[in-house]
C-alpha cells in the first residue's frame, strides 16, 4: 500500500511524517484486514511470476473492467495545474495535500483526455504546463499520446481535481498494433518530446489470454532485440511529429529514465539511463527478489544487465540534401554518431556518459538533475542512485563535461532516489543540496535522511527517524509546503 513520507525543514529542525494513502485499494484491504486486491508486488492470490513491470498491464483493460485498476499511487509525486497528486502507472490518481498528507479526489485520466493512463514521469515547461505519455487503442489501432496538460488562467483554491483542457497533443502510431512498446517515461526538450520506442513489446493477443488463463508474464512482455529503437520527435509547437519524412533509429536498447534533453546548434541532446538487454523485465519477479541467502541473492544480481546513462544526438535539420553515410553530430564536446541511411533513416549510436570507475558502483538508475533550472537546457551535473546491489547502494554524481564521479557509498546503507534542491540564491548549476533517505536492515543503526553539499558531495548533516521507512522509488521538493 502506497505510504507517503514528508520531510518539513525548517529554521534548522526536522520533521518527519507519513500516512498511507487511502486509496479505494486500502480501503477495500482495511476492511478485510489483509490484501484483497490484487497489485503490483502484493497480491490476494499468490503468482510468483507476477513482475514489477505487470502494472502496465492495468492500461489494456476493456473500458468496463477499468474500475478494476489499482489507485493505490505508489510510485511519485506529480503536478497538475500546481496541484499535487500521487502517481503509479494505471489510469488513476490520486489528489493529495503535500502538508498534511491527506487523500483527496480520484482522478480518472480517460475522463478527461483520450489516454488510457499515463506514466509517473510528467515533464513541467517552466510556466508549469505539464506534459505526459498515455496511450489509446481500438479499431484504428494502437497510438501513444503526447498529452498537455495547462496551466489554469488563474488559481482557485478548490478540493476538486482538476484536468480540464487536457489535450491529445500528438498521437504516435505504433510501429507494430499488435505488439505496442513498454515506457515508462519519455524525454523533453524546449521544443520537442522524444518518445521513445524500445523493443519490449506487450503481445497483447497473448495479454487477453494471460487474463483468462493465467500465463506467464514471461511470455506476455517479451524483449526482442531483433528489433530497433525508434526515436518519434514531436514538435510540442505543432503537436506534429518532427521532421515527418524522417525516423531516427538505434540499436536494441532497454530505457526506463531519462537524465534530461536539451537543442544545441540544430541537434537534440537526448541522455538517458538505459541497459542493451532487455531480459532483464523479466527478472524482477518476487521469486527472485525473494531468495533466501545472500550469497544466492549477490549471484542472481551480478547477472543482471545494469542501466548506464548514454547520451544520444539527433541531429533535427534533415531533408533530402542531407549527405548519406556521414556523422551529423557536429557538437564539439560530444562523440555520439548519427548517420543518414541510404534509405532515407537516421541511425543513431550513443555515447557513454561516464568513464570506466563508474562500472565499480554497478549500474546507474534513478537519475535527477537542477531540473527547476536546467531541464531542457544544456546542463553539466546528474545525480543517481548506483546499483551494486538489487537495492541502490551508492549515491552518485557525474560531471557529463570530465566525466569525473562522486559518490557517497556506506556498507549496509541504502538511499533512495537523490532529490537536488538549489541555494536560494545559487548561481552554479551544482550550487545546493542533494537529499536522499537512507534505509538500513542493521538493527543498531536507524534510518535517516541524509543531506549533502551537491558541489563537494560531502556530508552537511543527517536527520534520523525513529521508525523504520520501506525502500522508496520517487521524491520531489516542495519549496512552499
Ligand atoms: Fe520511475
Amino acid at each position: 500500500m502506497a505510504l507517503m513520507h514528508r520531510f518539513f525543514i525548517k529554521d534548522g529542525e526536522v520533521t518527519y511524517c507519513s500516512r498511507f494513502l487511502r486509496s479505494d485499494s486500502y480501503v477495500k484491504n482495511s476492511e478485510k484486514n489483509r490484501i484483497v486486491v490484487t497489485e503490483f508486488g502484493t497480491l490476494a492470490m499468490p503468482d510468483p511470476c507476477k513482475n514489477i513491470f505487470a502494472r502496465f498491464f492495468s492500461r489494456f483493460q476493456v473500458p468496463s473492467k477499468a474500475s478494476a485498476a489499482t489507485d493505490n499511487a505508489s510510485v511519485n509525486f506529480v503536478k497538475y495545474k500546481g496541484d499535487y497528486y500521487v502517481s503509479t502507472e494505471t489510469n488513476y490518481m490520486r489528489m493529495i495535500d503535500p502538508q498534511s498528507l491527506e487523500t483527496k479526489d480520484k482522478v480518472d485520466w480517460s475522463k478527461f483526455v483520450a489516454v488510457n493512463a499515463a506514466t509517473a514521469h510528467p515533464h513541467y515547461d517552466r510556466d508549469g504546463t505539464t506534459y505526459n505519455l498515455g496511450n489509446s487503442y481500438g479499431k484504428a489501432g494502437f497510438f501513444y499520446n503526447i498529452v498537455r496538460v495547462p496551466l489554469p488562467k488563474e488559481k482557485v483554491e478548490k478540493d476538486e481535481a482538476d484536468l480540464s483542457g487536457a489535450e491529445v497533443l500528438c498521437s504516435i502510431p505504433a510501429s507494430d498494433s499488435r505488439r505496442p512498446s513498454y515506457y515508462h517515461s519519455f524525454a523533453m526538450s524546449e521544443n520537442y518530446v522524444v518518445f521513445i520506442e524500445q523493443p519490449i513489446k506487450l503481445d497483447l493477443l497473448k495479454f487477453m489470454l494471460y487474463r483468462i488463463q493465467g500465463k506467464s508474464f514471461h511470455k506476455v512482455m517479451e524483449w526482442d532485440p531483433s528489433l530497433e529503437t525508434i526515436f518519434h520527435v514531436v514538435d510540442k509547437r505543432t503537436g506534429k511529429v518532427y521532421p515527418i519524412t524522417v525516423t531516427y533509429y538505434g540499436n536494441a536498447m532497454f530505457t526506463l529514465h531519462q537524465i534530461n534533453a536539451y537543442e544545441d546548434q540544430g541537434q537534440l541532446v537526448m541522455d538517458m539511463c538505459c541497459g542493451d538487454d532487455g531480459a532483464v523485465i523479466g527478472d524482477f519477479t518476487l521469486e527472485n527478489l525473494s531468495k533466501a541467502s545472500g550469497e544466492e541473492l549477490d549471484k542472481f544480481y551480478n547477472g543482471l544487465c545494469t542501466n548506464l546513462p548514454k547520451r544520444y544526438v539527433l541531429p533535427l535539420d534533415v531533408n533530402d540534401q542531407t549527405p548519406v553515410n556521414e556523422n551529423l553530430v557536429t557538437l564539439p564536446f560530444c562523440t555520439a554518431k548519427a548517420v543518414k541511411m541510404a534509405d532515407g533513416r537516421v541511425y543513431c549510436v550513443h555515447e557513454n556518459l561516464y568513464g570506466d570507475d563508474l562500472l565499480e558502483f554497478g549500474g546507474l538508475e534513478f537519475p535527477q538533475i537542477n531540473y527547476n533550472n536546467y531541464n531542457t537546457r544544456k546542463y553539466r551535473y546528474y545525480y543517481g542512485c548506483g546499483f551494486g546491489h538489487v537495492f541502490s547502494d551508492s549515491l552518485l554524481k557525474m560531471d557529463v563535461e570530465t566525466k569525473e564521479l562522486k559518490s557517497w557509498r556506506y556498507p549496509g546503507l541504502y538511499p533512495s532516489e537523490p532529490v537536488f534542491v538549489p541555494s536560494p540564491e545559487a548561481t552554479d548549476e551544482d550550487d545546493g543540496v542533494v537529499m536522499s533517505v537512507i534505509i538500513t536492515p542493521r538493527e543498531e543503526k536507524s534510518t535517516f535522511l541524509l543531506v549533502l553539499d551537491a558541489k563537494t558531495f560531502t556530508e552537511l548533516g543527517r536527520a534520523e527517524v525513529p521508525v523504520n521507512i520501506p525502500y522508496g522509488t520517487h521524491g520531489v521538493f516542495n519549496d512552499r509546503a
